[in-house]
Order: C-alpha cells, then structure tokens, then sequence
C-alpha cells in the first residue's frame, strides 16, 4: 500500500435548510470521524474538513416558504448542525460555510481560472421561465411527470420515485413551483463543463487505477461512464449563490453542485495557511466521505474540474454509503420520518456513544439498512452493558478492592494468559486493516473482540474465587485484564470517544497513540488508578416504547394528513347534472395500447353502441380481468384521439387516496345502456 505524508479527509458539507439525523450520521459523518480519530492516533498529519452547504435550490424554496430571506434560514440551521456535531464528538477541524466571503473568493478563481483557460462551452439555449414570477425555473424550482416512471412528481434535476437524473426539458407538463403556472421557454446564456471531454481520463482513472474502490462506488461511477458523458451546466439565473465573476452573466450564479466541492477547499484555506500542502502535493491522500447520491459529483464532476484546473490532487478514495432507514421506512424529512440529533439528546442525554455504537454497527455499508429502536436496546443492553460495561467494571471494582486501586505486578503467566495477551496485537491489527479499507462495521466488532476477550477472560479465571485461595494468581490474573483496559482505551476511541474519556480518567492515564496499542505493560506495577463509574446503563423498555410511540404518531399523522378529502366544488344545478350522459356497459375486450405503460384501449357494448374508449387505467388492471365487468361511463363525452385511438366516452373510476383507481360498477347487474341519475 502507498505510504503518504498526510491526510485530507472531508465529509459531504450538509445543505443548512434542516437539521442532521441519525441516516447522515450513520452514512457520513460516524464513518469519517473515526477514520480521522484513527489517523489522529496514528500521529499522522490529518485534517478533517465539513461546513455548511448554504446554496441551491432548496434553501431558496425553504426561505420562500417560510417568508425569510435564504441567508436567515442558513444561518438558523448552520448553529443548529454545527451544534449537533459538537455534541456527537464529530471531530472535524473546521465546520466552515459557503456564505463565507473566503468561500466566494474561491469559488470566483476557480470558475475564472477554468473560463480563462477556454474550459468551458458558452452556450445559449431556452429554458424554462415563469412569467408570474420572473424567474427562469431551474432544479427544484420546477416538477412535472417524470418522462421514466410517470411520476407525477419529479423534479427538474432527479425524479425521486426512481432516481433518475433530470434536466427540466425532460418533464412532461412541467408547472413552476414558484407560482404553479405553467412555464415559457425563453433564452439564456451559460457556462457548460465538458464532461465528454473527460470521459475517457475518468474511465482510466476509475475504472482501471481504482479497482480498489468500493464497489457500489465503483458501479455507480461505471454506469454513469457507460451512459456516455455529456456537458453540464455550472450557471444557473438564481439570485442565491456565488455570482458568475464575467461579462454579460447579470442574475447568473454558479450551480451549487459547482461551488459547493470547492467549499472543502474555501475551508482548508481558512484552517491553515498552509492549505496549499493538502490540496496541491501528490503526498496528500483525499479522501471524500459522503452518501450514495453524491457519487457523481464527488466522483466524476468535481474530479472533472479539479483536473481542468490543473493544480490539485484528486480523491484517492471516496467510500460512500447507501442509505439507512427508520423502523422499515425511508428517512424522510417532510414526514419528519427521522430520529434528529437534537431530539435524541433530550431524551437519551449523555448517551452519544450508544448512538454512534448502534450506528456503526448497522451503518449502510454495502446495502441500504435499517435502524430500529428495538436493535439499539440490544446493543446497548447486550453488547455496550453487558460486555465492555460489565468487563471494565469488574477490573477496575476488583483493582480497587483488592489492592486499593494499586497495579499488582503479573507474575508467572500460564499459556492461557499468554495467548489472551497475544491476542490484544492480532485484534488490533484487525481493527487497523479494517479501518485502512473502510470496513467501519468490521472494525467495530474487532475491537469490541478485545472486550469480549477480556471478559471470557474473568468469566474463566474467576479471579473473585480464586482469592480465598491463591492470592498471587490473582494478581497476574488483574494485572492481565488491566493490560485489556488500557488497550481498549485505544482501540475503541475512534468508535466511542466519550465513553473512553471516561475510563482513561477512571484509570488515571492520558490519551496514548494507537501504536501502544497491542503492548501488555500500558500500565506499570504500582501505578494508582480511580474508583469507576458505570460506563453504560441498561436502556428499559418503557424508554424505546417511548420511541416507538413517538414514530407511530408521526406515522398516523402522515396518514391523516394523505387523506385529506379533496375540498368539495362548486354548487351545480339540476340542469347541470342531466346534461351528463351517465350509463352503464360492459367491457367486451381490452388490450393494452402499445409502447405506453398506462393506457388500456377497452370495447365496450354502451347499450346504444360498441365503441372504443382508451383509459389510463392499465396499471391497475390486467386486461383479461376487466373483460365481462360492468362498468359506468359517461358517454357524452367529446370524442378525443389518445395515440392515434379515438376514445368516445370515459370510464368512472374512484381514486383511492393513494392513487390507486377503482371501477365504478352498479352493485346489483342491470342491462346496459341503462341511465345513472
Ligand atoms: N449538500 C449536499 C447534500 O447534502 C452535499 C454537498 S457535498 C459538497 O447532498 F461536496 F458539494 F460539498
Ligand atoms: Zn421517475
């Protein structure tokens, strides 16, 4: 493995439109923290980089919504979540934002340095515009029916029901929402990254020299390549965000996927003077860590520009995660479907490290998982409680009982005691390959090995029997399970840092590098340890009952609020009503109308006719189940062509407040043709 000099390690700068919960923790923040308090023990020259992503779309919409200005919504959530890290022992080395004038400066000479350089495509196009509001309609500022799935909902840059990626063109029936009107195309110039231009670079340098790279990385980054590349825009015509610093580009800021990347370098450069060293010699290894939906951009875009611009090194890893879910669902912040950070404290203060054991213990590694409240008792209770609690508490009690906290001296040790004592160098070693290839769930269990070992280790040797009759065996015995202590003061603080403190004070010593770790003489004969607290509690049932409850109420909440009946209308005469022909028939034949996924094209005897009428009903029904059922139709509709099939009627049909649609059938057979009224 390359040996490098120092270490960069960032972690996706969260938007400052909300708070943290426990699905960014698990998936960022809990991963790169031990990673950068492992390199820290190692004595390594490491900088852990973070701060507040205050740009993009959904700020804006948020400060709209609210009838704030988008700087007042930044501000509240970046003291929120700079907090909230603070308090979870998220060790970075700055928690910057890229409201700050360093960060625009930067992101100004990036943009300029690849403009001057002829990097990018200036090109005008039409895009969408809402007159209402007078504003072009970029990213989220616009939704329509996703062209993939059909999703009445996606997005202008992703649907979110199947993740595709989206530009606004790609949108049926687009509506801003800004103002819910339908948009105009209208002319606008930006700046475009010519991404094809790197494809072949990034293929080399994914696809070839970074085997190595997890694999959801890696097959996310090859799928994208296979794809083909094509250019992107770095501008967007907001009023929010890092104005783009040339002619003619009034109303025109940089996409915040294009300065948001260069927020990690805005921050170094306001850590230390000496940021060129981290960002500029091939010695420094980079490592991003983030989400599964920030793959691209950490992976092929930002790299893109970083080797436009020329002067930087690039990632050497970027070991990105799935997603965790709560209790079986998606985290959802809309739903408030989520376990927030501040909230967690209230009701379980004191206790970071249970959270951030349980969280790495089921982080989302290789597949999205799941959180739920019930497994979060049991590694507290039977793992935290009952091993590492219970193994601590016995060594460091007994020390004190026995020889009033004094180190006994080891004596002549048996081959048992020597082949535990050999066993703290082989799980350290584990717990440091693990975390070298970003194995943070195997790691955790390693080092946790050393406290399971310890406590087989009293559990046999039975140190409080063996008092009564061989008092110097025991002293090898404690001195030996002190070792054990020492050593997990080291190996698991990345994983637990508070929780370590403790014992580190309990045991009356100071933090010691991660090299000590695996020697058997950590304490010496003599030295005077403390009397100890408890290291963990046992959680009860009524607590995560608590839990439970309080997401059962949010679920039934969401509920009540997706049933809402649709508001009554407008009052309607008598006159009104018969002007409907509504009637019954029956379904003789149906098909599926090809190359679409929603259209049934039916014949159906009205009674007075055969005819044919086309309804998007076909995900809901087969054909061959709906031949032979009788139906209601209104059958004066205007006749109107639905792929080239003229449709004469339309069929009544219920929608069910999930969307699903339900025939309208008269309940008792009547014959056809006859009037519903
Ligand atoms: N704000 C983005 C998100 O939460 C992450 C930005 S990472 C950066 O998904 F690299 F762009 F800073
Ligand atoms: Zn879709």
């Amino acid at each position: 493995m390359k040996k490098f000099k120092r270490y960069l390690v960032t972690s996706a700068l969260p938007y400052a439109n909300g708070p943290i919960h426990i699905g960014h923790l698990a998936g960022v923040y809990v991963p790169s923290d031990i990673y950068t308090r492992y390199l820290r023990l190692k004595g390594e020259d490491v900088i852990s980089i973070c701060g507040s992503d205050e740009h993009g779309v959904p700020i804006t919409l948020k400060a709209r919504n609210e009838g704030v200005t988008p700087q007042e919504v930044v501000d509240r959530y970046h003291a929120v979540n700079k907090k909230a890290f603070e308090d979870f022992g998220i060790a970075f080395d700055i928690y910057s934002r890229t409201s700050n004038k360093i960060h625009y400066e930067t992101a100004s000479d990036f943009f300029l340095k690849l403009y001057n350089k002829g990097e990018f495509i200036e090109k005008s196009s039409e895009q969408y515009y809402d007159e209402e509001a007078g504003c072009f309609l970029a990213d989220r500022y616009i939704m329509g029916t996703c062209p993939h799935c059909g999703n009445e909902n996606a997005y202008g840059d992703q649907c979110e029901k199947c993740g595709t990626s989206l530009t606004p063109s790609d949108l049926i029936n687009p509506h801003s929402t800004v103002s819910g009107s339908k948009p105009v195309l209208r002319e606008t110039l930006h700046w475009y990254l010519p991404l094809d231009k790197y494809e072949s670079w990034l293929r080399k340098w994914i696809l070839e020299d970074h085997k190595e790279w997890k694999t959801n990385v890696y097959g996310q980054c090859k799928s994208w390549l296979d794809q083909g590349l094509q250019p992107r825009a770095v501008s967007r015509d907001l009023d929010w965000g890092v104005p783009v610093p040339v002619k003619n580009a009034a109303g025109k800021v940089l996409y915040v996927w294009f300065d948001a990347p260069i927020g990690y370098i805005s921050a170094t450069k306001e850590l230390t003077p000496q940021w060129e060293k981290y960002w500029k010699d091939k010695e420094t290894k980079m490592v991003h860590f983030i989400g599964k939906d920030n793959i691209v951009f950490h992976c092929i875009i930002f790299p893109a520009m970083l080797k436009a611009e020329g002067s930087f090194i690039l990632p050497e890893n970027v070991p990105a995660n799935e997603f965790l879910n709560l209790e079986n669902d998606k985290i959802s912040t809309s739903r408030n479907w989520a376990v927030w950070l501040h909230e967690y404290l209230i009701d379980f203060p004191g206790k970071q490290d249970v959270l951030r054991y349980a969280l790495c213990s089921s982080a989302p590694e290789t597949k999205d998982n799941d959180f739920t409240w019930k497994d979060f008792q049991a590694r507290n209770n039977n793992e935290l409680v009952a091993i590492l609690g219970n193994f601590v508490n016995r060594t460091l009690v007994l020390t004190n009982n026995y020889y009033d906290g004094k180190v006994p001296a080891r004596g002549k040790t048996d081959p048992n005691d020597n082949s535990v004592l050999n066993e703290i160098v082989r799980l350290k070693e584990n717990v440091e390959a693990s975390l070298e290839t970003f194995r943070f769930r195997e790691a955790l269990k390693e080092a946790m090995n050393l406290a399971r070992l310890g406590n087989k280790y009293l559990a046999d040797a039975e140190p409080w029997k063996v008092i009564k009759t061989d008092p110097d065996r025991v002293k090898t015995i404690m001195n030996i399970a002190l070792q054990i202590t020492a050593n997990l003061t080291i190996i698991l603080e990345p994983f637990l840092p508070f929780s370590m403190e403790k014992l580190r004070a309990w045991l009356n010593i100071s933090l010691m590098k991660w090299n000590d770790a695996g020697k058997t003489d950590l304490l010496k004969t003599g030295h005077i340890i403390n009397k100890p607290g408890l290291l963990f509690e046992k959680i009860e049932d009524t607590a995560i009952t608590r839990q439970i409850d309080k997401l059962l109420a949010t679920r039934k909440a969401n509920e009540a609020s997706a049933t809402k009946i649709v508001p009554g209308k407008e009052t309607v005469t008598f006159d009104d009503f018969t002007r409907l022909d509504i009637r019954t028939a029956t379904v003789l034949e149906a098909e599926k109308v090809p190359k679409t996924t929603k259209l049934l094209k039916l014949k159906i005897d009205t009674g007075l006719d055969i005819r044919t009428i086309v309804s998007g009903i076909a995900e809901y029904f087969e054909p061959e189940t709906i031949v032979g059922k009788q139906i209601s139709i209104v059958a004066n509709l205007e006749s109107r062509k639905i792929r080239g099939i003229e449709s004469k009627g339309m069929i009544l049909m219920a929608e069910d407040k999930d969307g699903r649609l339900v025939l309208v059938s008269p309940a008792d057979k009547v014959s056809n043709g006859s009037i519903i009224k």
